[in-house]
């Protein structure tokens, strides 16, 4: 088989650049290992930037999500008892963000991708790519136990954090960050109307919590947990108690409760590797970085990087300028860690850490009492919260 790029992984990253590339006429084949069931089933990120947004109007897979989708142009976030609004369209001269699935981003951008032609090949296993330090990089993998080799130009790795793609490039070619930090986020999704119809970021003396949506009709609720809790000590009961308790009265007052029908335990972690180029294989998304999830930053730093990687692609092949293409790694990486910046100083501002130093506890609870009461520090946080240009 050949193509023009061959892309490692059917997430957002690699069926979005899919399907930016299909529309300008320039050929792809996606390689996932899962099963098409298994990637529609994942649940992840809720809030989309406007530049995330404007992505998926551009693939031609937004209407759905204009649809359905919810508007948010501020979120909340409360602190012991006291509750403050952040005003992101104020604060941000009209910016809001859009709160959708990244399993209904997930679906749309599949389904857009088989109404259009586009080919992707699930269950592909030990996927790996080849040569390229060279002009003439290839993809071999085995599809239902026969092994196949993919020709192409470019090599995408959309392939997330346990990818093949970054494990492919030799060690002393890359340079690595990361910062795992000392507790998890327990996640539930109920289908019970949201406690507010905004989002709640809260700080307490028992820990964080998220209170988030998927629709008018389904939450998606949150509390920090330790690193080595197992999911099977959480009882529904046991993270509804816990959650009102890190809630302000009349936010817990006004919680409905009832069965969860996903429940799950992530690691938070900030990880980058630079660069994002290795030849004719580029990095997109979680297959490069990894931010914790605190500013919802993860899912739209993919997109951004998507962004890049097809301004990029498009002007060597359609215009045969490789200015934009060379410039992919420096251009999202400089984003990058300012999402990675974002992400780690809300995570470190409203979480609880264990055995923290009483002068670093001081820090981190005036951090947020100026945060709440500084215009010019709502202004930034509201600025990075909507997304920084790209
Ligand atoms: P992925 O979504 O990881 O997609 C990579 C794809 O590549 C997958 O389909 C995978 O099956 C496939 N793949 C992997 N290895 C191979 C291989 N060897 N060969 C072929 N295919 C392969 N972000 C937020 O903003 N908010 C959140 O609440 C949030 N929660 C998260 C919870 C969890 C448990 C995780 C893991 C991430 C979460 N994120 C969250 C981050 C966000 O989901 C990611 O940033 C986003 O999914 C990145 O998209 P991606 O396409 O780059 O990678
Ligand atoms: C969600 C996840 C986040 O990490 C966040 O900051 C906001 C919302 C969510 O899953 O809804």
């Amino acid at each position: 088989l050949s193509t023009q790029v061959c892309i490692i992984g059917a997430g957002p990253s690699g069926l979005l650049l899919g399907q930016l590339l299909h529309n300008a006429g320039i050929e792809t084949i996606i390689l996932e290992r899962s099963s098409l069931d298994h990637v529609l089933s994942r649940v992840r990120a809720g809030v989309l930037e406007q530049g995330t947004v404007r992505l998926l109007e551009e693939a031609g897979a937004g209407a759905r999500m204009h649809a359905e989708g919810l508007p948010h142009d501020g979120f909340a976030i409360s602190c012991e008892t006291d509750i403050h609004r952040i005003d992101l369209t104020q604060l941000t001269g009209g910016k809001n963000v859009m709160v959708y699935g990244q399993t209904e981003v997930t679906r749309d951008l599949v389904d857009h991708r088989s109404q259009t032609g586009g080919i992707t090949m699930y269950e592909a296993a030990d996927v790996e790519p080849q040569e390229f330090d060279t002009a003439g990089p290839y993809v071999t993998c085995k599809i239902a136990g026969e092994s196949v080799r993919i020709d192409c130009r470019f090599i995408a790795g959309c392939d997330g954090f346990h990818g093949a793609s970054r494990r492919s490039v030799p060690e002393t070619a890359i340079a690595t960050f990361e910062k795992v930090y000392p507790f998890g986020w327990l996640g539930i999704l109920a289908d019970v109307p949201p406690v507010s119809h905004e989002l709640i970021y809260a700080s307490h003396s028992r820990g964080f919590a998220l209170c988030s949506m998927r629709s008018n009709t389904r939450s998606r609720y949150y509390i920090q947990c330790n690193s080595d809790d197992h999911i099977e000590a959480w009882s529904d009961e046991q993270f509804w108690t816990e959650l009102r308790r890190r809630l302000p009265p009349e936010t817990a007052e006004a919680m409905i409760t009832g069965p969860s029908f996903e429940k799950s335990i992530a690691p938070l972690r900030s990880f980058v590797a630079e660069p994002m180029r290795f030849g004719s294989l580029f990095l997109v998304g979680d297959a490069a970085h990894i931010v914790p999830p605190t500013g919802a930053k993860g899912l739209n730093l993919a997109a951004s990087d998507v962004h890049y990687l097809f301004e990029g692609l498009r002007s060597h092949f359609l215009d045969s300028d490789t200015t934009l293409l060379d410039a992919y790694s420096e251009r999202a990486l400089s984003r990058v860690w300012k999402a990675v910046r974002f992400s780690w100083w809300m995570t470190t501002m409203l979480h609880r850490f264990p055995n923290q130093a009483p002068f670093d506890a001081k820090m981190t609870e005036t951090e947020l009492a100026y945060t709440l009461d500084s215009e010019a520090m709502r202004t930034a946080l509201a600025e990075n919260y909507v997304g920084l240009p790209y």
